[in-house]
């Protein structure tokens, strides 16, 4: 336990679009979540984000409620939408002032605001200049960021490029980011969005010396489902898709030849400009962040199999002679079917800092679930706090174990709409009180894990 750091960044994360609400407020623009409970997969038994958890108009009382957790940190994200208003790069002024208003008060209570810049909510104007395979989408995004940068610059010590990057392969259309139906090209996709993460480092490196950035995928360990030597082989296939692919470009500026290989195969090739290689090349992340909710297990499919789609960030999906995900029976689930794996956070754990040697910062780790507000306004979530008791633990070890670790910021500080799976899929350690579709009175309860986290914070995780 004495490893670990006096500043320690212990706090909890939210993203924009699923916690504001107020979509028409502010001169927001629209974007492609204001209208994505309309495509064809999202269910009619949930909420869309419209209204999230209000925080657009309580956030001073939420920040409060941080600050009496004790929060150290606080990673949110900038809604692009909010400050951009269109492909010709005007600034929405009113935008710009609620996040310096945000900032300022997360200061004044000596939390470190950590400032994710792209999580999810992209603008509809992206679509005008081409949509997300088209190069443009990465000027646009090197404007924006050069907006957040020359506001925030002066505030913020530690930014987040895009949130959980690899998902706009894995589970694109599952979380809505495959705007209007279109099917777009993955690898495509993440390629342009490799090379709008590098310019962003870039440009911060240069206008902003003294502050730190780095990427924020979502990674896990990849089990082998038996130890037959083709189910390895299959273990290492994922392993390139789900994970590294996305960590070795932004660390070390390559694609593995293996995945290059691959994608040829399947058809779905890019072309690669070597200018955007020599961009992504120079980007060097300071740091490596990253979102933990469960490992994945797997085997190589059998010679009839289809592919498959990920049904979302954590469940599996199958690529035909390649690999293919399969239920792990060593662990229980969460209400909402996602495995639990404390040793699988320390085994990721180790295995990022092996591989890329840089600090890490844990961005999401959480557990979703059907919380129950009582008369007394209370919210038992034992549960939760067991579940944070044994990741915490086990990070712990990995610092013990020599891994450098900075910050660990589960989702999610207040409950608000998970991103396909409503507001009663409850992440915070406040509870905010409205129903899929009865807004109530949108109240903040602390919760059992409140307390349980303040005090694991106040003690340095002395506590656990
Ligand atoms: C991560 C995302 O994938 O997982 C969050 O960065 C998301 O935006 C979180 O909310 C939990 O997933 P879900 O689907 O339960 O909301």
């Amino acid at each position: 336990m004495n490893k670990i750091k006096k500043d320690f960044l212990w706090g909890a994360s939210t993203s924009a679009y699923q916690v504001e609400g107020s979509i028409f407020e502010g001169g927001k623009v629209a974007s492609v979540m204001d209208d994505i409970h309309k495509s064809p997969g999202y269910s009619k038994e949930i909420t869309n984000f419209h209204d999230a958890t209000g925080h657009y108009e309580n956030w001073k009382e939420d920040v409060k409620l941080f600050a009496e957790m004790g929060m150290k940190s606080y990673r949110f994200s900038i809604s692009w939408p909010r400050i951009m208003k269109n492909v010709k790069g005007e600034i929405n002024e009113e935008g710009i002032k609620f996040y310096d208003d945000l900032i300022n008060e997360l200061i004044k209570y000596k939390i470190e605001p950590i400032v994710t810049i792209f999580h999810f909510d992209f603008p509809n104007f992206i679509d005008e200049a081409g949509g997300l395979t088209d190069k443009r989408f990465a000027n646009l995004f090197e404007d924006y960021c050069k907006v957040l940068f020359k506001a925030y610059g002066s505030k913020i010590k530690y930014w987040l490029t895009i949130n959980e990057l690899n998902m706009f392969a894995m589970a694109a259309s599952a979380i809505g980011l495959m705007p209007n139906g279109k099917k777009l090209n993955r690898w495509e996709v993440i390629h342009i969005l490799n090379l709008a993460q590098a310019r962003a480092i870039n440009l911060c490196h240069k206008i902003l010396p003294k502050a730190k950035i780095g990427p924020a995928p979502n990674i896990s360990s990849v089990y082998s489902n038996s130890s037959k030597p083709i189910d390895y082989t299959a273990k290492l296939n994922m392993d390139i898709v789900r994970n590294w692919v996305y960590l070795d470009i932004v660390c070390k500026g390559y694609y593995s030849p293996v995945f290059l290989e691959f994608i040829k195969k399947i058809k779905e090739d890019f072309v690669i400009d070597p200018k955007d290689m020599e961009i992504i090349k120079q980007a060097k992340p300071d740091f490596i962040a990253f979102n933990y909710y469960a490992t994945m297990t797997v085997e190589m499919p059998k010679s009839n199999e289809i592919s498959q789609e990920a049904k979302d960030q954590q469940k599996g999906f199958t690529i035909p002679g390649f690999t293919s995900s399969v239920k792990n029976k060593n662990l229980e689930k969460t209400q909402f079917g996602w495995e639990i794996d404390p040793q699988g956070f320390k085994n990721t754990l180790r295995e990022v800092y092996d591989r890329y040697n840089l600090p890490i910062m844990i961005t999401e780790n959480g557990l979703g679930a059907k919380d129950i507000l009582t008369k007394q306004g209370e919210v038992h979530d034992t549960y939760r706090i067991e579940y944070y008791q044994k990741h915490i633990s086990k990070m712990l070890e990995a610092i013990e174990e020599g891994v450098d670790i900075i910050g660990y910021m589960p989702w999610s500080a207040i409950d608000l709409i998970s991103t396909h799976e409503g507001v009663s899929k409850r992440y915070g350690f406040i509870y905010v009180n409205r129903d899929e579709f009865d807004l109530k009175d949108m109240k903040r309860y602390k919760k059992d894990s409140f307390y349980w986290y303040k005090e694991l914070i106040k003690t340095n995780g002395g506590s656990i």
